[in-house]
């Protein structure tokens, strides 16, 4: 099979009324990424080397999204919506390059797994000229029903045109399938639109190729596989899918999650075996976690490296940029963006380090404030190593300081401060013997003198 080529015609001009959004329907997010673009996923997975992407309401905003997911991708206008098989031939210029298997897809069914793709296109490197992916559905009201006639597949009958007997058929078309490039277009184009709807439906090239002869059949998909996402309550039920398999494979690669349930992933997390992550983190896009490290509750992470061995959290948020290396520490309530914290540095308590480098072993006081950005522009901090910055301190960016470098508690620091040295950026602490029992006392006569003067 793999040495068969393949096209993905992906629809996805429909409206989504229910999403009631001013974005397109299928740039809603699952897992960060639009569900179109998990579908863009699979089909890769299931081999297609070639994509049409079929839009019409939003195309503008489409195409754009589309550059960014699928730059690879072929985009076709339908202008009108008049079914799904007027959808197809929208990229019939696409089809006509000659590709073995042509995949169908729906961009608002992002659930699609590849491996009910690969076995809808090995049914055609078997001899099938058409494979329609099937399901059973809790409840079929809605879908298309598969009508099978000794193991070969008939018809498929939409609900609004189903008998009361055909109506009671279980078994439903996903939506999805697969058609034998060459035979593509002359069924497409023997599709009429003599129907309930008098739209052009995909699913007539069933009996179509029935008629002519044609080996037909039907596989059998999970319902996860089929589900189609028409409004935001749709949406969070196929997220919370994507996230319990997502975590699912995470546990089982060697990933602890102490409550998975609590564990949000992005698309594109990546988690080492032996790293434990406690409750309620996120991971937003872009994450890599290496092997054996911690992430404690509450953290918040995106954009970020995580090297082995790193301590992060619990309420840490790890911003885009963020780089940790080995063992390093972030701790609770601190903030770290666009920085490296190297080896075995530690930022502990209640800390901004952003646009910034920890040197490997430097500490960093409870309370440190990088002041890397003017109101204009944005500054660099550079902390060499093992240097010790003590708690309370602003570093006003751009400012360096050298290996060794020592700040003291409570400091400005608005000059570089060399390796080794020490730096005090406060006013000297100034101590006046008995003076604070002689101010009390002043004090105390002055409100009493008050009292007696309001009796
Ligand atoms: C379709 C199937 C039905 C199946 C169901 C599964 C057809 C005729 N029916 O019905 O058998 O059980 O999916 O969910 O195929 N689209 C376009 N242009 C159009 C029409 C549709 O791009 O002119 C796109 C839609 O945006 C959507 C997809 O095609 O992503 C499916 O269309 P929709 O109208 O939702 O089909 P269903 O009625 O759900
Ligand atoms: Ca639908």
């Amino acid at each position: 099979m793999s040495q068969r080529s393949c096209l993905s015609v992906i629809l996805a001009a429909g409206e989504g009324t229910r999403m009631k959004s001013a974005m397109p329907k299928v740039l809603h997010a699952i897992a960060g990424l639009p569900m179109v673009a998990h579908v863009v996923k699979a089909a890769e997975a299931a081999g297609a080397s070639g994509l049409a992407l079929v839009i019409g309401h939003g195309a503008e905003e489409m195409r754009k999204a589309a550059q960014k997911f699928a730059p690879q991708a072929e985009t076709f206008v339908q202008e009108k919506r008049l079914g799904t098989a007027h959808a197809v031939l929208a990229a019939r210029a696409a089809i006509s390059n000659g590709y073995d298997d042509i995949l169908v897809m729906f961009g608002d069914t992002p659930l699609i797994d590849a491996g009910a793709l690969a076995a809808a296109r090995q049914k055609l490197a078997e001899g099938a000229a058409v494979a329609v992916i099937g399901f059973r559905p809790p409840n079929p009201t809605g879908y298309g029903r598969l009508i099978e006639e000794g193991g070969r597949l008939v018809a498929i009958r939409e609900e609004k045109d189903c008998s009361e007997e055909e109506k009671t058929i279980g078994f439903c078309n996903a939506g999805m399938m697969a058609v034998a490039g060459k035979h593509a277009l002359q069924l497409l184009d023997k599709v009429g639109n003599n129907n309930a709807k008098g739209e052009f439906y995909l699913t007539d090239i069933v009996e179509i190729a029935g008629a002519e002869g044609l080996d037909v059949v039907a596989t059998e998909a999970s319902f996860e596989n089929a589900l189609g996402i028409n409004n935001r309550a749709e949406l969070a039920e196929a997220e919370a899918i994507w996230q319990a398999r997502r975590r699912r494979e995470a546990m089982l690669a060697g990933v602890t999650l102490i409550a998975p349930e609590t564990v949000y992933f992005s698309h594109d997390t990546e988690i080492g075996a032996d790293t434990i992550v406690e409750p309620n983190v996120w991971f937003g896009p872009g994450v890599k976690i290496a092997s054996g490290a911690r992430i404690h509750a509450f953290s918040h992470i995106e954009g970020a490296t995580i090297a082995s061995n790193c301590d992060v959290g619990p309420f840490a948020r790890l911003r885009p940029g963020a780089d940790l290396r080995q063992k390093a520490k972030v701790g609770n309530f601190c903030e770290v963006k666009q920085a490296t914290i190297e080896e075995g540095a530690k930022v502990n308590h209640l800390t901004y380090i952003g646009d910034a480098r920890v040197g490997a072993g430097a500490n960093i006081g409870a309370g440190t404030i990088t002041c890397n950005y003017d109101g204009f522009s944005k500054f660099f901090t550079d902390i060499g190593e093992g240097a010790f910055v003590g708690s309370n301190s602003a570093l006003v960016a751009p400012v360096t300081i050298g290996k060794g470098g020592y700040i003291a508690s409570g400091s400005v620091i608005t000059e570089s401060v060399p390796d080794d040295a020490l730096a005090f950026g406060r006013a000297r602490q100034k101590t006046l013997p008995g003076k604070g029992k002689e101010l009390r006392e002043r004090f105390a006569s002055a409100a009493a003198a008050k009292k007696k003067a309001a009796e």
